[in-house]
């Protein structure tokens, strides 16, 4: 039996927060310690470049974004740690991936029409501000997967249709070519992990509503206690299924802490009283890797260092790989 092969990517536009960690970083982390399993986790800076136009911040969340994993324990001895943008052979794939991709497809890409009929709502030009990145951005998105035979992809319910996608262009390629590409299966992140934010709606860059995951102490007791509550006051009994307060508690605590926590609500806790027993359960679970995390985020050419021996592993794949690809649609050495 082929070893499963994981892979997904980190888009370097943010600042890691509470529900990146529980669900996406730990489940992750936690399966790259499965010896039966090869995992690939990279910074997908290529893509960050299509909707952010702003330098430093991309330059920050790299750091930020590798600083984080290396904190919580990903070991990059075990897996192939990578920045997107060291391993040219990805952007050369993802051009002769282009060549392949039927443009209806493309024109069907959740991202791409969200944008164009936002457009067309507000009596704009289709076309309005729309990149060939933005369109592309789901071949891009292939070539990462490709690139490496990736059989199982972990991704967020969004990213089900790029997953498909991927697969349609290499099922193409190899009727095509021949035999070259994996078909990759999708991997959804379980509802139940999906983290709640401070208003209550999904935990979410785009929402403002996120705790980021390594805040000094104090800070972090504070965006706790602006989880958004209910008026009732202590001793009156509170619903827990109907609490964001909970529902984080849930994600970080063991059943019968969980079970505790539901009882104490049962009893009419203080919601004050339940913030702060929510802040020290957090804080108990993240702060020697907050340790580690500041210590690294202050030595960043150490981080580099780590990248760059990840670029060496994943180009090693890659260059071999590409050859064949390059051979299979007839770009090969003379002679
Ligand atoms: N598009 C993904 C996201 O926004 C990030 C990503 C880029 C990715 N390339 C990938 C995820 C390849 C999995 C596999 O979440």
């Amino acid at each position: 039996m082929t070893k499963k092969r994981f892979l997904t990517g980190i888009t370097t536009t943010g600042t890691p927060h509470l529900g990146n960690y529980v669900g996406a970083i730990r489940p992750a982390i936690a399966a790259s310690q499965n010896p039966d399993a090869e995992s690939f986790f990279f910074l997908a800076d290529l893509h960050a470049l299509i909707k952010c136009h702003e330098p430093e911040r991309i330059h920050q969340s790299t750091k930020e974004i590798a600083a984080t994993w290396l904190a919580l324990g990903l070991d990059p001895e075990k897996v192939v740690f990578y920045r997107q943008s060291d391993v040219p052979e990805i952007t050369e794939l993802c051009w002769i991936l282009t060549c392949q991709s039927a443009k209806g497809l493309l024109n069907r890409a959740h991202a791409y029409k969200a944008a164009v009929d936002a457009n067309v709502a507000e009596g704009q030009d289709p076309d309005y501000a729309i990149t060939m990145g933005l369109f592309s951005y789901p071949v891009l998105m292939a070539a990462d997967i490709l690139m490496f035979n990736a059989t199982h992809v972990p991704v967020g319910k969004d990213q089900t249709q790029h997953l498909e996608m991927a697969r349609d262009i290499a099922q193409r390629f190899n009727h095509r070519f021949g035999e070259t590409f994996v078909l990759p299966e999708t991997v959804v992140q379980e509802n139940g992990e999906v983290l709640l934010g401070l208003d209550g709606r999904k935990m979410s860059k785009s929402y403002n509503n996120t705790i980021p995951l390594f805040l000094a102490e104090k800070q972090l007791q504070k965006h706790i206690n602006k989880i958004k509550t209910n008026l009732l006051e202590p001793g009156e009994p509170k619903d827990p299924d109907d609490s964001t307060v909970f529902q984080i508690w849930k994600a970080f605590a063991t059943p019968e802490q969980t079970e505790d926590m539901r009882r104490k609500f049962a009893e009419g806790i203080a919601w004050g009283q339940a913030k702060k027993e929510l802040f020290e359960l957090i804080n108990s679970e993240i702060s020697a890797a907050r340790e580690r995390y500041e210590d690294l985020m202050s030595r960043p050419a150490d981080v580099e260092a780590i990248l760059q021996a990840g670029a060496a592993k994943a180009r090693d794949r890659a260059k071999p790989f590409l050859a064949k690809v390059r051979k299979a649609v007839g770009l090969y050495p003379l002679g």
